[in-house]
């Protein structure tokens, strides 16, 4: 089986992390398979949305971290840059189903998506911080804006997890469900858009984004510069090794 399931029917194209063993983390060859996989539904004249969703225990922990490692993205043209390229700028609707923990990426491409449907479960958080890292997927930008800059900065930078009921509060989720509702009323929701004019559809988001698609982009750029020279620093190696060791990281003497 994939690490990736890719779905089509009813005009919905269906993308589930399923490594539900390493929590769905995410590897660069899993982010290859998103990235391509959001390019052939931009291109499928029949796919009018598309859903992301990952178990009823866990969306994804983030990066996988001995992959980000081992083969950190060495360029621009990475897998987890070219995924974040094509979610931020997919025309089609996005929607999400979120349970359990949506770690790092797993929360900040919930800010590229049109509509977020969340089990009570789910823990959103984004521990760059806490790894040696910055925010990346343009979430310096997008998170200070949707949630003010007080409570960005909890999230950000003391990297504190939050639940359903608070993301609904700051509208980054837009109804809370059971866990084991979220995916079918996100595949409902879907299938509601998928029935209306797909041109009416595009140019809607696209207007609605327009404003700041540009400022997205050039913030995904320069977090994206910083995130690649940190993940090679004192810091996130720490971190890292520490979270392979199974110990709290020391960053006393960094
Ligand atoms: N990268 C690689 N492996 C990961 C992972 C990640 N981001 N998150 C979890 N795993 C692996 C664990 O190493 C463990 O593997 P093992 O069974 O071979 O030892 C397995 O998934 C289960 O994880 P575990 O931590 O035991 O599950 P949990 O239910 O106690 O906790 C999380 C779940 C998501 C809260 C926790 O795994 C976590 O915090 N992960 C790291 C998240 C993170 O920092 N991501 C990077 C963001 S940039």
């Amino acid at each position: 089986m994939s690490d990736i399931l890719v779905h089509t029917e009813a005009g919905v194209c269906t993308l589930t992390f399923n490594r539900p063993d390493k929590k769905n983390s995410i590897t660069a060859a899993m982010y290859g398979a998103l990235a391509d996989a959001l390019q052939a539904a931009e291109a499928d004249a029949s796919v009018r949305c598309v859903v992301f969703q990952g178990v009823e225990t866990v969306f994804t922990a983030g990066n996988d971290i001995g992959d980000f490692l081992n083969n950190p993205p060495a360029s621009h043209d990475s897998p987890v840059f070219r995924f974040l390229r094509g979610i931020a700028q997919f025309p089609k609707p996005v929607i999400a189903a979120v349970c359990g923990p949506a770690v790092g990426i797993g929360t900040t491409l919930l800010f590229h998506c049109d509509l977020v449907y969340a089990g009570d479960n789910a823990a959103f958080s984004m521990p760059f911080v806490n790894l040696g890292l910055c925010p990346e997927a343009a979430s310096s930008l997008l998170v200070p804006q949707m949630l003010g800059y007080h409570r960005a900065a909890e999230a950000l930078l003391l990297g504190e997890p939050f639940m359903a009921e608070a993301a609904l509060e700051v509208g980054l989720v837009n109804r809370v469900l059971p866990p084991t509702e979220a995916a079918g009323y996100a595949q409902s929701v879907a299938r509601k858009l998928a029935a209306k004019p797909i041109s009416s559809l595009i140019e809607t988001k696209r207007l609605m984004k327009k404003g700041q698609s540009q400022q997205v982009m050039a913030t995904m750029a320069e977090e994206g510069q910083s995130f690649g020279r940190m993940l090679s620093e004192p810091a996130a190696r720490e971190a890292f090794t520490a979270f392979m060791e199974r110990r709290k990281p020391d960053f006393s003497q960094l």
